[in-house]
């Protein structure tokens, strides 16, 4: 018998709930005799975690199909068999028109299923069902525990799917409906992790603060319930969390903000629009004014509070006016960096129905918001130079000596530092500006200190 250990490459598309998806899945491959690689050359099972999110993002599966159909067919020819599992958020909305319409894919799993993944290979390879997209709110306890992560930064899903049911957004149907972990089950993940040396967690959910899992006492916990209990492990130095709405920006996340010093400074929270009318037509539940009055009173909360966001340009009736209405929102809030991107129909979303605007018109309002955007992230990032701030070193860079961390801010600082330093927080004094980066040294026993 070969006793050989199958190998496996998993590719990751789209947000950080993948990211976490798949490293959750590699534990499920463990556990049926499979070791990861870093590339598709050699290996018994490509994994595609795919994104649903905008058309480009979907698209980008079939034609990565399309190239690793030469891979199997070529292993096939030297009588080596390789399979192809696509999951993620693609699986769970297209399910086996995926297999309809590129037959080299073996197995289709969907966010929901993935605890499954061993099981639907081997139905499939038994000439069995070969899709697997069940809702399973079972899913967390079915996981086998992670391995020790070697890396200082570590996700963490708490929370996910959504019930909001933005009119552009296609998570309510492929994650589906807003589901909160137990607490003391949060805990204990994150107790693992730190014992292995990890010392920032970013808790993960769709809508992140919309937590609401069981705590230990009976009650429903809060987001800010749990930071503050996860605050109290020692090892733990640096919480961040993401994707937030501000419907659920509650007072006592907001107060926590100000309360808890492991909590980082920099919130990504996307308003969309800054237009009433089109916020309206997204269904956010919420309009300018209410954005500016969170922001305003999380600042007064975390004076340097970093702020992030998502926009949406080219949304089915935004006109000229609408779109000023975005850019004086950017002007007026000050990002520390910010997504954009045109609108992309999703099907069956309500939005994809309804009349749309111009591509052209969507490309010159993109560029226009991200030059506004680009000015505000080199804005914010030339304000830290000079300044000392504490970094978390996390791995190598791309020159020999040099280490990348991030600064509370999420920024990526490049310091020159030894390897041994991986998992340390340092000051360090920022020297310069890269395009997406800075530069630092590490910080003698001088230096204006930014934060604690
Ligand atoms: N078109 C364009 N952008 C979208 N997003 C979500 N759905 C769409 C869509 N149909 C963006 C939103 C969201 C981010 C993750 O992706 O800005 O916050
Ligand atoms: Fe999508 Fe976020 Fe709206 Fe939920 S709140 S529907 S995940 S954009």
């Amino acid at each position: 018998m070969n006793t050989a250990r199958r190998k496996v490459f998993i590719k990751t598309y789209g947000c950080q709930m993948n990211v976490y998806d798949s490293a959750r899945m590699a534990d499920v491959l463990a556990r049926e005799g499979y070791e990861p690689v870093e590339g598709p050359d050699g290996a018994d099972l490509i994994v595609l975690n795919t994104c649903n999110i905008r058309e480009k993002a979907a698209e980008k599966v079939y034609s990565e199909v399309g190239r690793i159909r030469h891979l199997k067919e070529a292993a096939r020819r030297e009588g080596r068999r390789v399979e192809i599992a696509v999951a993620g958020c693609v699986a769970q909305a297209e399910g086996e028109e995926i297999i309809r319409r590129a037959p080299a894919v073996d197995v289709v799993v969907g966010p929901q299923s993935y605890h499954r993944l061993g099981e639907t290979l081997a139905r499939a390879r038994q000439g069995g069902a070969a899709v697997e997209t069940e809702f399973d709110e079972t899913k967390f306890e079915r996981l086998p525990a992670p391995p020790k992560s070697a890396a200082p930064s570590a996700f963490l899903t708490v929370q996910e799917g959504c019930d909001k049911f933005c009119t552009f957004c296609v998570v309510p149907y492929t994650r589906g409906g807003e589901f909160s972990r137990p607490a003391a089950k949060i805990v204990a993940e994150a107790k693992r992790l730190l014992s292995s040396g990890v010392r920032e967690i970013m808790l993960l959910g769709q809508n992140v603060n919309a937590y609401h899992g069981k705590g230990p006492d009976g009650r429903d916990w809060s987001l800010a319930r749990l930071i503050l209990e996860l605050a109290e492990l020692p090892e733990l130095a640096r919480i961040r969390y993401t994707t937030s709405h501000p419907r659920d920006m509650s007072d006592d996340l907001i107060a926590a903000h100000g309360a808890c010093e492991k909590l980082m400074p920099y919130l990504h929270l996307p308003v969309q629009s800054g237009s009433d009318r089109i916020l309206a037509a997204m269904n956010r539940r919420h309009g300018r004014e209410a954005y500016f009055s969170i922001i305003d009173r999380l600042r007064q909360a975390r004076p340097d509070l970093a702020l992030s966001g998502d926009f949406i340009v080219g949304f089915p009736g935004e006109e000229e006016e609408d779109f000023a209405a975005t850019l004086d929102l950017v002007e007026r809030v000050g990002y520390a960096s910010a997504y954009s991107f045109k609108y992309s129909p999703r099907p069956g979303t309500p939005a994809a129905s309804r009349e749309q605007v111009a591509e052209s018109v969507k490309a010159e309002r993109l560029a226009r918001l991200q030059a506004l955007i680009g000015e505000q992230q080199k804005r914010f990032n030339a304000a830290t130079v000079g300044l000392t701030m504490d970094v978390l070193l996390e791995r190598p860079g791309r020159r020999a000596g040099q280490l990348v961390g991030r600064s509370p801010f999420l920024q990526a600082v490049n310091v020159d530092a030894p390897g041994r330093q991986i998992g340390e927080i340092v000051p360090v004094v920022v020297e310069g500006l890269g395009s997406n980066s800075l530069f630092a040294r590490l910080a003698g026993a001088a230096g204006e200190r930014l934060t604690a």
